[in-house]
């Protein structure tokens, strides 16, 4: 079971401990509260999909060889991207170590493609938070 430690900043979710300040507002990091309930499971999941699906490709056309693309969707069938219900934000982790947010607004896609240095391995975590319903987290492998 994972321990969650949420900034209340901006809601960033650190794993395992709380940061020195955070990476992504720069909150002390004492601002940060342990909470074990901060992220749903997958299996809460209702009649409108959170959870992410990530697609991870080896290839990258941008930066040949040294890039792998990530690419992230919200939901098996794409969330709602409407003025009061939408995807706020999407983190990428690898190995539980924090590696980017991508902010949205109601005119994107529930969807970001991200460029990650190839050389990084194992674990890739993405939490991501809608403004109604909460943080919701998948994981995928880095081959
Ligand atoms: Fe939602």
């Amino acid at each position: 079971m994972d321990k969650y430690y949420v900034c209340q900043g901006c809601g960033h979710v650190e794993f395992d401990a709380s940061p020195a300040k955070c990476p992504v507002c720069a909150t002390p990091g004492d601002k940060y509260k342990e909470d074990a309930a901060a992220v749903n499971p997958a299996e809460k999941e209702g009649k409108e999909k959170h959870v992410p699906v990530i697609l991870v490709t080896r290839e990258c056309g941008l930066i040949p060889g040294e890039c792998s693309d990530i690419h992230i969707k919200v939901g098996s069938t794409p969330h709602p991207m409407q003025e009061d219900h939408w995807i706020q934000w999407i983190d990428v982790y690898n190995n539980k170590k924090y590696v980017a947010r991508h902010m949205l607004t109601p005119s994107m896609e529930p969807a970001v493609s991200i460029h990650i240095k190839r050389a990084l391995t194992g674990k890739l975590q993405v939490i991501e938070s809608c403004n109604k319903h909460g943080k919701w987290t998948a994981e995928a492998e880095l081959l």
